[in-house]
């Protein structure tokens, strides 16, 4: 794998430019129910990134400096990610309103989070490649559901929209991923953050968003043929990590989550 050119990417980091896209086309075109409902859950956690930053920011990440530095590009894109498909929902009459919860008062769960992650990073200096494997396998996960939704959706401005996001999204997983391998080339550190992910991965958005709408979307998006293929494809991506060779991702939660409910996917 070629390495990762930062200084190409701080460079380039930008703004998904609204003003490059036909908002006053969106009602021409039906938007499907399912996939609102997809992109409020994903406008949510766009938005939320500045929150999911600060309790990293207590953490040793921030130690590297090349890993400052993405951060701060990382976050500025993700955040006009959100305001992207906010800007799409409002063109497709689902204005977003109000958020129910104002910044800084995240529920407990989200705290013991933070909390957990600046104990963990402060027993172990190399609590940085689990958070770049971690953002990697997240980053993947987006990109995958980002790719399904311009597919199953077919929505020629959403389309558009979703382009621009994945360029953004494919960089951030290369920088994660890059780090994360080399990082984990040193056995003790890969069997630590092997034994993180095994025990408390989950995808984007658990914990913060309701359950039943993860299920909701990860049904509309991952369970026909096409779908299965992609949620394998991340997997087999992972795997290709020093030390992840056997890890359950996506596919293992789809089945004890999604694949039940809709008769396929258990073995
Ligand atoms: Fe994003
Ligand atoms: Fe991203």
């Amino acid at each position: 794998m070629p390495t990762f050119d930062l200084d190409a990417y701080v460079a380039r980091s930008h703004a998904v430019d609204l003003s490059s896209f036909a908002w006053d086309d969106v009602p021409r075109h039906p938007v499907p129910r399912e996939a609102l409902r997809t992109m409020q859950y994903m406008q949510d956690i766009e938005s939320h990134t500045i929150i999911y930053l600060r309790s990293l920011l207590a953490t040793r990440a921030v130690d590297d400096p090349e890993v400052a530095t993405f951060l701060a590009c990382w976050l500025y894109e993700e955040t006009f990610h959100g305001i992207a498909l906010r800007r799409f929902l409002e063109a497709a009459g689902r204005p977003t309103g109000a958020r129910e919860r104002p910044r800084g008062q995240e529920p407990l769960f989200q705290r013991i989070e933070a909390a957990a992650t600046a104990l963990v990073s402060r027993a172990w200096p190399d609590f940085c490649a689990v958070h770049m494997t971690w953002g990697a396998i997240n980053e993947l996960t987006t990109l995958a559901a980002y790719r399904r939704l311009a597919t199953v959706a077919r929505h020629p401005v959403l389309t558009e929209l979703l382009e621009q996001i994945m360029l953004d999204e494919s960089r951030h997983f290369f920088f994660y991923y890059r780090q994360a391998e080399i990082r984990l080339q040193r056995a003790s550190v890969a069997r630590v953050a092997r034994f993180l992910v095994d025990r408390f991965w989950m995808p984007v958005g658990s914990g913060v968003q309701p359950q039943r709408d993860l299920e909701f979307i990860s049904r509309y998006l991952f369970a026909d043929a096409d779908g299965i293929a992609a949620v394998r494809k991340v997997d087999d991506t992972i795997r290709r990590l020093p030390g992840f060779a056997t890890v359950q991702l996506l596919e293992a939660w789809m089945n004890r989550h999604v694949g039940g409910r809709n008769g396929h996917g258990h073995h």
